[in-house]
């Protein structure tokens, strides 16, 4: 019986790998940028499972050209470059890769918490260049944490842990989440309350129509003058636009990005040319153990979608109904 024919959009970690190759026959995009449109739509026409990442958008269309496809796994927690909808529509499963990464995206955000808080990149380049002269009892003053409050917008997975981080550092922690009634660690408030009270806004929603552009001009406005921003969700909950603006003109004091819109950020952005701006590529569940997980996950939902069973994680369960 020949192995089922799959198109994987970049080569995934070893634990994912040498499942998908146990039980599938796979073509392998072969480098790093991603399949444009034209060669995904050619790649999954033959194929009975699709393996995604985040940069992958997977619509309709490319649904419609691959008629024997059987499931569609996101090398992902987010699946917002999937339409969901339309998978459900054609009764296709979809897989994300959830939990496994929350501790390595939460580290992210505190990571850039912290360096943005505490000048952490301008103080390297401040050292490259050769300025270190003395201790200097004025040089790149930062904000404290302890005592302060951090509000953590979406209250998930993810936004817990960045909670539970936030008790070590003795930060007061609210968040905002329609979805979540209560916490023992944190109070639940309005987003209003928290962009006006927080001293720290940690990003923590999924892109939804809901929260494109959530923070713009307006909630930026409401933020304290002396506040930090941090975004480890999706790059479009932030309209960078007033961001930068904001950054630029000291409406807040900082901010760190590790998701942007677009993706990648092109080198000339004026975002990064602001010494109060801290931005990374995308890099949340970017450890070892982490992106094998990942890897071992959306490779046991393709697996199980290809032998029909149900997917391990399946963000759109409603398929078997
Ligand atoms: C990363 O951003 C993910 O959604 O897994």
């Amino acid at each position: 019986m020949p192995k089922p024919r799959v198109f994987l959009t970049r080569e995934i970690p070893e634990a994912g790998m040498r499942l998908v190759r146990d039980s599938c026959d796979p073509e392998i995009w072969p480098h790093e940028v991603p399949p444009s449109r034209e060669d995904l739509l050619r790649a999954v026409r033959n194929k009975a499972g699709l393996l995604s990442l985040l940069t992958d958008p997977i619509d309709a269309e490319i649904m419609d050209a691959a008629p024997d496809l059987t499931v569609i796994s996101n090398c992902a927690v987010g699946v917002d470059n999937i339409d969901v909808g339309a998978a459900t529509a054609r009764r296709i499963p979809v897989g994300n890769t959830p939990g496994v990464l929350t501790d390595a995206t939460a580290d992210m955000a505190f990571a850039l918490l912290l360096a943005a808080a505490r000048h952490i990149v301008p103080a390297v380049e401040y050292v490259r260049a050769g300025k270190w002269k003395t201790w200097n009892l004025q040089l790149l003053l930062g904000a404290d944490l302890a005592g302060r409050t951090l509000g953590i917008v979406g209250f998930g997975r993810i936004g817990q842990a960045v909670a539970r981080r936030a008790q070590g550092f003795a930060l007061q922690v609210m968040y905002h989440d329609p979805g979540v009634a209560e916490s023992p660690i944190a109070i639940p408030v309005t987003l209003e309350r928290l962009l006006k009270e927080a001293d720290f806004v940690s990003l923590h929603v999924p892109l939804t129509a809901d929260t494109l552009h959530l923070i713009n001009e307006q909630s930026l406005g409401l933020m304290k003058s002396t506040a930090v921003l941090v975004n480890t969700s999706r790059g479009a909950v932030v309209d960078h636009q007033a961001l930068y603006h904001a950054l630029k003109h000291g409406r807040i004091l900082a901010a760190g990005l590790d998701v942007t819109e677009p993706e990648p950020l092109a080198v000339d952005s004026p975002l990064l040319n602001l010494p109060n701006c801290v931005v990374v590529p995308h890099l949340g569940s970017a450890s070892r153990w982490t992106r094998n997980q990942m890897a071992l996950l959306a490779a046991q939902n393709l697996v199980a979608g290809l032998e029909k069973r149900r997917l391990p994680n399946c963000v759109n369960p409603e398929v078997y109904d």
